[in-house]
């Protein structure tokens, strides 16, 4: 098949979060599977593995020409990236900066997804084009205008007629919402105003979700939840579509392996854990924490965002504090929740450690070196975070919910079953009962925590079988 996934986020270039780990590691995985794979992101900065293609494309929208450019190179595993090149991307941050989202992003996501089409057909790959014969994975509200931009200007003039689109849904908290007058500029005609109009808004992801092929949320239990009722108002519509809407959990990829990690002090394996105390004491002296190998260590690792429930953590502190352990919080965002860490690890250096800003390798060491790692998560499409700290040994302690649900089971001492703690319902109370479960077994069961983080290890996270289950998806699409 013929595969371009389209996205704000790509990793290694640009990643605010699991969309970009995403977007990096599925392409690779299809690719292995002899798929001819691209992904079309935009150009953020100079990347200088990306060449320029000499190729330009211009586009009419919100009342003038735009040109872009698009570069290209070819990653490890035969996937290639394309990333369009425009001013408007050229900025500090991915969505926005200190001040807020930046005015112009219906704009500068209405072209990514225009460019994408024109990427498909125009743009070389080794000498040979993707071809209009495509599978469009669009993923969230930024690359949601793409379908409609295939009906509506494209297959009307005979082109892309056998192209299929499937849309991504990572996170239902983001409609790229905004005044009905801002239609004008997307350069479609009036009569397709009925699938951007929510509620007498434009409504990026509504449009996507109407016009797509099919439809995947990123875990089984998410795509449930999303109809019912984590939807952010766009229930009804998901129920609608449910034949066409599957979950498909994430996996994870080689970057995230203790075995060959990079990132961190020490590598060590399910056979060997002996190096995972070397990260600790290392995560321990970087965060100026006592350097106590016995202290039970915990690790958060977050966009400091309502959604991921951070605040019951802050809640807790004084209890956790009063409990002798340690605390590790890696995060960007809310600053009331930056502060409270920031003045919570002066006042007590030795138990807790804070990195307010976005560090990739410290998010490595964290998973490494920390002794279990805690996600109570709001709602949560599918979370990479507790897939890395099982792989990393770190038993994750979550709320029972989207993805946490489907990938964390809780510790059973009477099957030797489990890879942590998942609870519910979402309360301080209900977080530090589980929180005390693994104090407990970590403290006076050291054979049962070591149980629990082979588990973890040993499970299959890889790309392997969701990559099938897209390919399902994709050949679907295509009517095949
Ligand atoms: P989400 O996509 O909702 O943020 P996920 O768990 O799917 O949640 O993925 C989060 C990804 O972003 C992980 O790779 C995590 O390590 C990374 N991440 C989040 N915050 C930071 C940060 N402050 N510094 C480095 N990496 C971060
Ligand atoms: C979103 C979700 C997260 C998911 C990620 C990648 O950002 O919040 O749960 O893992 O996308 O799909």
């Amino acid at each position: 098949m013929r595969i371009v996934v389209v996205s704000a986020e790509v990793s290694p270039w640009a990643k605010t979060g699991g969309l970009g780990d995403v977007c990096g590691a599925l392409p690779k995985a299809l690719a292995g599977r002899g798929h001819l794979v691209t992904t079309v992101s935009p150009r953020y900065k100079n990347y200088p593995d990306a060449w320029d293609t000499g190729v330009r494309a211009r586009f009419h929208l919100f009342g003038m020409d735009h040109e872009v450019g698009f570069h290209h190179c070819q990653d490890e595993a035969g996937a290639h990236h394309i990333f369009v090149d425009h001013p408007s991307y050229q900025r500090p941050g991915i969505y926005g900066d200190s001040s807020g989202a930046y005015g112009d992003n219906l704009f500068r996501f209405a072209l990514l997804s225009r460019a994408a089409i024109e990427a498909a057909a125009r743009v070389p790959l080794n000498g040979e084009c993707v071809g209009e014969d495509v599978v469009f994975h669009i993923n969230d509200w930024h690359t949601a205008l793409l379908p409609l931009y295939l009906k509506a200007i494209y297959q009307p003039a005979g082109r892309f007629l056998r192209a299929a689109t499937v849309l991504g849904l990572h996170n239902l908290g983001h409609h790229g919402t905004s005044a009905a007058h801002t239609f004008a500029g997307l350069d479609v005609s009036a009569r397709w105003w009925p699938a951007l109009d929510f509620g007498g808004n434009l409504n990026v992801l509504k449009t996507g979700l109407t016009l797509a092929d099919k439809l995947v949320a990123v875990s089984p239990t998410y795509a449930r939840e999303i109809t019912d009722n984590l939807g952010f108002g766009l229930e009804g519509m998901l129920a609608a579509r449910r034949g066409d809407l599957v979950g498909i959990l994430n996996g994870i990829d080689a970057t995230w392996d203790p075995a060959t990690d990079p990132h961190i002090a020490a590598n060590y394996t399910p056979e060997d854990l002996s190096g995972k105390l070397l990260c600790k004491t290392a995560l321990q002296r970087r965060m100026g924490l006592a350097v106590r190998p016995d202290t039970p260590l915990f690790g958060v690792v977050a966009r400091l965002d309502h959604q991921k429930g951070i605040d019951l953590i802050s809640e807790l502190t004084p209890w956790l504090v009063r409990q002798e352990v340690q605390l590790v919080v890696l995060g960007s965002g809310s600053r009331e929740l930056s502060e409270f860490f920031r003045g919570l690890s002066a006042n007590v250096p030795r138990q807790v450690g804070a990195h307010i800003g976005f560090d990739e390798a410290l998010a490595h060491q964290i998973e490494a070196g920390a002794d279990a790692f805690l996600m109570p998560s709001r709602f949560e499409p599918c979370g990479l975070n507790q897939l890395y700290s099982m792989r990393y040994g770190t038993p994750p302690i979550v709320h029972a919910t989207g993805g946490l649900a489907d990938t964390v089971e809780t510790w059973s001492p009477a099957t030797g079953r489990g890879t942590g703690w998942a609870f519910r319902p979402l309360s301080v109370e209900a977080l530090r009962e589980a929180i005390g479960w693994a104090l407990y077994t970590y403290r006076k069961h050291p054979d049962a925590w070591q149980a629990i983080q082979l588990n973890g290890m040993r499970r299959d996270s890889s790309w392997n079988q969701s990559a099938l289950r897209y390919e399902a998806v994709y050949r679907a699409a295509l009517g095949e």
